[in-house]
């Protein structure tokens, strides 16, 4: 058995975006039935692992264990502010060494981007929790994986072996769906 069960947590605009051409992610992207969905499944996660920029800020989230990409650091490293967070260069060190270094011998471990994150761990998803709202467009945007819009979110997890269950509606008045992608 795996040691990780390894899940991602996307949510994107109509064609794939999940922030504008700014590179900031807008309002326009924000529902409560999302982040409720989001929050909740991070409370169960043991680990979340991200990007410098892509921090949930949630009112848990000091009390969650993270690791936070940066190449600002050889290897691992404490953050030195905040006490649950290490910093991890994947240059240095391996997403295992990573998990350890966290004390995070197993478990679940929760992927919440950017895409340069996202990507990294396109072969290793267990399952890809795929939020679309489908009523926005984000013109210019930043795509969920490198090769978006090009190719479609739902393309590139299919390419890297993974299938699409039911979808679940979030917001019916906003047409925000979620669909999870798992590995076949
Ligand atoms: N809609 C959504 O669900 C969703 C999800 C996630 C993010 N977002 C948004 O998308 C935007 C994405 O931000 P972003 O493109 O700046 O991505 P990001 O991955 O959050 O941040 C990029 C930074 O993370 C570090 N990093 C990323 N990959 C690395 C690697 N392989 N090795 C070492 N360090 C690495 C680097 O930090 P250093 O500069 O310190 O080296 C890099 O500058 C943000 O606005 C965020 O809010 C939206």
């Amino acid at each position: 058995m795996p040691a990780y069960t390894i899940e991602g947590y996307v949510i994107v605009s109509a064609n794939g975006m999940l922030a504008d051409a700014s590179h900031v992610m807008p309002e326009d992207l924000k529902f409560e039935a999302d982040k409720r969905f989001f929050s909740s499944a991070l409370d169960r996660a043991d680990l979340i692992v991200h990007g410098r920029n892509s921090g949930e800020d949630h009112p848990n989230s000091a009390k969650r264990k993270r690791l936070i990409l940066t190449r600002s650091v050889p290897s691992l490293a404490r953050d030195p502010s905040n006490r649950n967070a290490a910093l991890w260069n994947p240059q240095g060190a391996s997403f295992e060494e990573a998990c350890g270094f966290a004390a995070v011998p197993s478990g679940s471990v929760a992927i919440i981007g950017g895409p340069g994150v996202f990507a990294m761990f396109l072969d290793r998803y267990d399952t890809f929790w795929l939020s679309q709202a489908r009523r926005v467009r984000l013109p210019g945007g930043e795509g969920c994986f490198p090769g978006v819009p090009e190719r479609t979110p739902e393309q590139i997890l299919s390419q890297h072996g993974l299938k699409s269950g039911k979808p679940r509606v979030l917001d019916a008045a906003e047409d925000v769906i979620v669909t999870p992608w798992r590995r076949a």
